[in-house]
């Protein structure tokens, strides 16, 4: 069943490769394997374009692996726009010994601003694997950046190290045809192994910020207010891993401000499923916009046997949590809310512990929802010893019991009964304690009855989430088919599901609020659900 509110990627094989905002259109390119629904050494880059990040139109490849240098295939890479509109783009290629290379691209018609035809560059490649460095462990150049103490451009390339570690490493060029290897490594991380799709963008406050902006900032007034995100894509665990730092253009080095959640073993972008991420500056609404590739979680078998796999994410825009400091808020562009038709606002209600209720809703399958619970302070309060150590993967997810959880709500969800094996994904705040006494929330999804379908990955996701004193548990939860992307307390926290419900499916999908806990009520104090209108059917009309 495709999934139709998403930017909908038929085939989409992997990363995200060079998003950019040309001429009031914005690109998706991606990895495609014109051959199969699964990855191959075919690899070319899909494309897509869109006016509003929601309405896409799907375009001929883009480039397609024809020459030594990207025979074995034309893999992730990044645009850059100049200062007077061009674009360059750098990605990787796998030649014909399977080394991986960097080439340049260009616009073959700079006037087209739907970018169909690219021209590669007629000296590629133009960086090899340096000297030390593994020629596999060499990819994904990101976007370069103006660097105005010495008039460079500069960007960055993931790799290993032959003891296991990751690292990132810099390069400088004038005319993006010479470039040359800054010395020293801008930041490596023992024991994460290589370093796919490496991100590094500044954010401050709320609006999103261009990396050129800032190092030209800092070179003037040390640009002490912005920090540094620095993403990469592990290949051991295929989680997108990123912490916040401090970058030094001068000195070629990034400082993360808590070693101890160092990228690759800190924080992730998102705690489901959601991989090779990629970030893009839109100077259209001053934003930075992320998104990633959602895979399947079915087997291979069934994504050949469909003919399709793979989606992108909706478009998140990323700033800094200025009330933490200590991590980002990613939030659905705003565009996305140009979908939502009938809303109905459900909230005001108390669900008693241990209690599960339907929600009255006309269709369920495609719905943004926006929730805020509270739990009562006398049950909060009682609750001396509640679960110290509770971790979302280890627990029962939805079934589990504690004093405060979990609560939440249940996604397509069979609506013709409730209980016993019925078809649904929960999406649940639990709330424990810490070993200090404190509280803890938890932010979970629970795939483990998402579906009757025997081929499936389904996990229990998630991990700790910041709640600041009297704040509200809040969620808002996309729903759409066979995926559910869900943004707790503002986006502090994300987590993605690919389900593929047999049952809970078109008119006997249905959403339910619970309360798992064993003593705690819990009030809704609010719950709007919007129905979704599908994007996919208008993309044509919308864009032409
Ligand atoms: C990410 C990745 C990139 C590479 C591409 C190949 O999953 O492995 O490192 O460029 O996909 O398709």
């Amino acid at each position: 069943m495709p999934c139709i509110l998403v930017a909908v990627i038929l085939l989409m094989q992997n990363a995200s490769a060079g998003p950019v905002y040309y001429k009031g259109w914005y690109h998706l390119f991606y990895q495609y394997n014109p051959d199969s629904a699964i990855w191959g050494n075919k690899i070319a880059w899909g494309h897509a374009a869109s006016r509003d990040l929601v309405r896409w139109r799907h375009l001929p490849v883009a480039m397609s692996p024809d020459q030594w240098y990207d025979i074995n295939g034309v893999w992730s890479g990044s645009a850059t726009v100049l200062p007077d509109g061009r674009i360059v783009m750098l990605y990787t290629g796998s030649t014909n010994a399977s080394v991986q290379v960097q080439c340049l691209a260009f616009p073959t018609d700079p006037s087209d601003p739907l970018l169909i035809n690219w021209t590669k560059y007629e000296n590629n490649p133009v960086m090899y694997p340096p000297p030390g460095v593994g020629e596999k462990d060499f990819r994904d150049p990101t976007t370069a950046w103006f660097d105005g103490s010495d008039d460079t451009w500069r960007l960055v390339i993931g790799s290993k190290d032959d003891r296991h570690a990751g690292m990132v490493m810099t390069y400088k060029t004038n005319d993006f045809i010479n470039y040359e290897l800054v010395p020293g490594l801008l930041h490596r991380v023992p024991g994460t192994g290589m370093w796919e799709c490496i991100d590094l963008y500044p954010v401050g406050g709320k609006r999103g910020i261009d990396m050129t902006e800032v190092v030209a900032a800092a070179s003037t007034n040390g640009g002490d207010d912005v920090l540094h995100v620095m993403k990469e894509s592990s290949d051991d665990d295929r989680h997108d891993y990123y912490a916040l730092g401090r970058y030094d253009a001068a000195k070629n080095t990034w400082t993360p401000l808590d070693a101890d959640a160092d990228v690759g073993i800190g924080l992730r972008y998102d705690w489901g499923k959601f991989y090779a991420s990629k970030t893009f500056y839109d100077p259209a609404k001053k934003r930075r916009v992320l998104w990633g590739w959602v895979g399947e979680t079915d087997s291979e078998h069934a994504d050949v046997a469909k003919g399709w796999a793979s989606l992108q994410s909706i478009p998140r825009t990323v700033v800094l949590d200025t009330k933490t400091g200590s991590n980002l808020l990613q939030w659905p562009v705003e565009e996305v809310e140009t979908l939502r038709t009938n809303s109905t606002n459900l909230g005001g209600v108390t669900v008693d512990h241990g209690s599960v209720f339907p929600l009255s809703l006309h269709r369920a399958t495609q719905l943004d929802i926006e929730a805020s619970f509270r739990l009562d302070q006398l049950d909060v309060a009682a609750s001396k010893e509640a679960d110290v150590g509770y971790n979302c993967s280890t627990s029962g997810g939805t079934t589990g019991r504690g004093t405060l959880g979990p609560f939440g709500l249940l996604v397509l969800a069979d609506a013709r009964r409730h209980g016993g094996d019925m078809e649904r994904t929960g999406v649940y705040f639990y709330v424990a304690r810490s070993l200090d006494g404190g509280l803890r929330t938890h932010f979970c999804h629970d795939e483990m009855r998402s579906s009757h379908a025997n081929d499936i990955v389904k996990r229990v996701v998630g991990n700790i989430v910041p709640v600041l004193n009297g704040e509200e548990f809040t969620m808002r939860v996309l729903v759409d088919h066979s995926i559910v992307e869900s943004f707790a307390m503002g986006g502090r926290l994300t987590a993605t599901s690919r389900v593929y419900p047999t049952e809970a499916i078109y008119a006997n999908a249905g959403v339910y609020l619970f309360n798992n806990a064993t003593s705690a009520r819990v009030n809704v104090t609010r719950l709007v659900v919007h129905e979704m209108d599908s994007s996919y059917n208008q993309a044509y009309m919308a864009s032409l």
